[in-house]
């Protein structure tokens, strides 16, 4: 039999967590052979909503979650984790200033960093979701020097996602058609959909649309996908944003085969991005690990558009390091 896996969600009393948690205990995280420890980690807050969670997966008497656990302690929380969910971070309010957000999501991820880096097991894989992922990610990576930085990925799943939706609604293709679509940069608004490389069923997508569908509705669409949710359901994506996640970890663990997809990942100067940060690319899961895709050519159009992503995310490391977020 599979021995069990111990995966950590936090914030798993949120919207997200609320999603996420069914479906790993389903078993689309690890597979349909795999056991599971859960542990639900919150804040006083949130402790109530993942408490009771907590009931619903006992009454949902799935076959494959041995435990569920709920606390307030990232070291108890992460003592032999071998896939922790970063959900849980300090949300964007009203006309709070970038910097106040990092400033108050680097005291989040720090202390979690350092948690991780006591107790984690050694194959640990970190997923970050909660925003700003690419710099929640770095933050709590610093925090680990004991820990590859390449265990610790941010989420841009959730965008590639919505680029594969949207060109297979398009080209009104079913979505496994579509390959080589990259999301670059940092989870934000600035953030780079690449169908340069992309094809369907083996066709190259850039003569399947046109120009000004691409650079007029395809790119801002996706990049301003979050917004359109928030405006549509009075909430933010959450069934998505967890589907998203359930995908990244999949992939990172059973691998992607030929084909590739999009996570932030730590770079080894790859592109041009500037080594240690951590930037969405294209990504294969190969062994067990995310991997670059190398040697694409990148035109001048892309090329902007990547280095403008990529500028945001030097500002934001600029910003924790002077906040005095990094070790
Ligand atoms: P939510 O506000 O419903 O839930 C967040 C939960 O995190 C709350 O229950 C809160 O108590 C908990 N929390 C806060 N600080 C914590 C800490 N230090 N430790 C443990 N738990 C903590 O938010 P929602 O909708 O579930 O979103 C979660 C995060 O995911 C947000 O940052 C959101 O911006 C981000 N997000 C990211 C996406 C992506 O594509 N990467 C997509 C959608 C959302």
């Amino acid at each position: 039999p599979t021995p069990p896996m111990n995966v950590t969600v936090t914030g798993a009393g949120g919207q997200i967590g609320y999603t996420l948690v069914f479906r790993i205990a389903s078993g689309a995280l690890l597979g349909p052979t795999t056991p599971i420890n859960l542990t639900l980690l919150e804040i006083p807050g949130g402790r109530a909503a993942a408490e009771g969670t907590a009931l619903e997966l006992q009454d949902c008497a799935f076959p494959l979650l041995r435990s569920v656990t709920v606390t307030e302690d990232p070291v108890r929380a992460f003592d032999g984790v071998s896939i922790a969910l970063l959900v849980g971070s300090r949300p964007r309010a009203v006309g709070m200033e970038r910097v106040a957000l990092l400033e108050s999501n680097g005291r989040i991820f720090g202390p979690q960093g350092l948690a991780l880096n006591e107790g984690a097991a050694s194959d640990v894989r970190v997923l970050v979701v909660g925003n700003p992922v690419n710099t929640n990610a770095l933050v709590a990576s610093a925090f680990a020097p004991d820990i590859p930085a390449e265990r610790f990925t941010a989420m841009t799943r959730l965008d590639h996602n919505r680029g594969l939706g949207q060109l297979a609604a398009r080209l009104g293709v079913p979505v496994p058609e579509i390959d080589g679509l990259t999301v670059w940069g940092n989870h934000s608004a600035s953030q780079y959909p690449d169908v340069s490389h992309a094809t369907a069923g083996g066709r190259p997508v850039s003569g399947l649309v046109d120009e000004a569908w691409l650079t007029g509705e395809f790119i801002p669409r996706v990049a301003n996908r979050g917004y359109e949710i928030i405006q549509a359901r009075g909430a933010s994506s959450a069934a998505s944003a967890a589907s998203a996640a359930i995908d990244h970890v999949y992939d990172w663990v059973n691998g992607t085969g030929d084909r590739w997809t999009s996570a932030g990942v730590v770079s080894d100067g790859s592109y041009g991005v500037p080594e240690g940060l951590v930037c969405s690319f294209p990504v294969r899961g190969v062994d067990g690990r995310y991997e670059i895709v190398p040697n694409l050519s990148i035109d001048a159009f892309s090329r902007a558009r990547i280095d403008n992503s990529v500028a945001e995310l030097l500002e934001e490391r600029a910003a924790v390091l002077s906040l005095g977020l990094l070790p």
